[in-house]
């Protein structure tokens, strides 16, 4: 293993004010995005949407990884050029999503499992021969009564530390993405106590099956009430019990930390990343600054790229816009990193 080129690539992907991009949708949940919208459900569709946002101008300014899909990464743009050399040539590093997905977890109703283990170790080398740098996979837990369960967790974080440590083995960034959804009723302190057992019982697995942290990326959930909690929190609440959350769970040594977006708007999602750098910056309580420890940046998928398909609607007249869009939400990102975004930058402010 080349330890050096695995903490060079994780740090380059969390540097400086940029973020990532993903792209990784499956191409039944692409599909679902495209038949809301009515667009042809056909893979030169999904090429030429990756495509056009793969070569918005001045992607590479705000954008320092893509995460890319099995279909994807074989796919080339109109003119033969492989979609991986766009990507590098536009200073951006390609990643690949190596998970096939949650199925149900015997014995744990309502409870999932990641699976794509067996055979990984020479799709990661296939993926690393075409040019991948870095490779996400994802964990999906549940909240309701009783769940997650134990034997859901600890089977997920162990599936996750796996796949970790095969990363590093064929030279690729294990971005470790165990996702804890916000689609409940659940308050913001439930959200809370379980997204710190998930990331803890996480990192005790990372280190059984001796992943070195430095070369490795998390992409957690931020800490959010359920989607239908009748008591919504405040941006601010967000990015406090996010931050402490994380400062309770992920070791010092891991290089970043890049958020999933979730299903939230791009526009709250911006404020939330960017109230949580702000952090840095000001007063944490009276006479204490609070210096994290890891960088805490995006990787987002709907929030960066959901306005731009909204306006491509499968439209080659829209592409420009479309490019536009995801420039934009990209460079508001890019200021939430710096806590420089304010909503006057969507236009929305008060
Ligand atoms: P969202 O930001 O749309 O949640 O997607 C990120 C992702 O990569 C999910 O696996």
């Amino acid at each position: 293993m080349n330890e050096q080129k695995l903490i060079d690539t994780a740090k380059t992907l969390v540097a400086s004010d940029k973020g990532l991009l993903a792209i990784d949708e499956s191409s039944p949940t692409c599909n679902k995005r495209f038949a809301k919208l009515e667009i042809p459900q056909t893979e030169e569709c999904r090429r030429t949407y990756r495509e056009l946002l793969i070569t918005t101008p001045g992607l590479g300014e705000f954008i320092s990884g893509v995460i890319l899909y099995d279909e994807t990464i074989r796919q080339q743009k109109k003119d033969g050029t492989p979609f991986v050399q766009v990507i590098a040539e536009a200073g951006i590093i390609p990643g690949i999503k190596v998970d096939m997905g949650a199925k149900a977890l015997a014995g744990h109703p309502g409870e999932t499992i990641t699976e794509g283990l067996d055979g990984l170790r020479d799709r990661l080398y296939e993926y690393a021969q075409m040019g991948a740098r870095f490779a996400k996979w994802r964990a999906v837990l549940t909240i309701g009564t009783d769940i997650p369960s134990r034997g859901c967790i600890e089977a997920n974080a162990q599936t996750l530390a796996r796949y970790a440590a095969l990363c590093q083995e064929a030279g690729l960034v294990p971005m470790v993405e165990p996702e804890v959804l916000m689609t409940g009723d659940d308050s913001l302190e439930r959200s809370s106590e379980v997204t710190t057992k998930v990331l803890q019982t996480v990192f005790q697995q990372l280190y059984t099956q001796r992943v070195m942290l430095e070369g490795m990326i998390l992409k957690p959930n931020m800490v959010l009430p359920g989607s239908t909690c009748p008591q919504q929190a405040s941006v601010e609440e967000v990015a406090d019990t996010t931050v402490q959350c994380l400062l309770r769970s992920v070791p010092a040594a891991v290089p970043g930390i890049a958020f999933l977006s979730g299903g939230q708007s791009g526009e709250l999602a911006s404020m939330h990343l960017n109230a949580m750098n702000l952090r840095l910056r000001s007063r944490f309580s009276v006479g204490e600054t609070l210096r994290l420890p890891w960088a805490l940046t995006f990787s987002f998928g709907r929030a960066l790229h959901q306005p731009a398909l909204d306006l491509w609607h499968g439209k080659e007249s829209n592409i420009l816009a479309a490019q536009q869009a995801l420039l934009h939400r990209a460079n508001c990102n890019s200021a939430a990193r710096q806590g420089e975004y304010t909503t006057e930058m969507d236009g929305t402010g008060a």
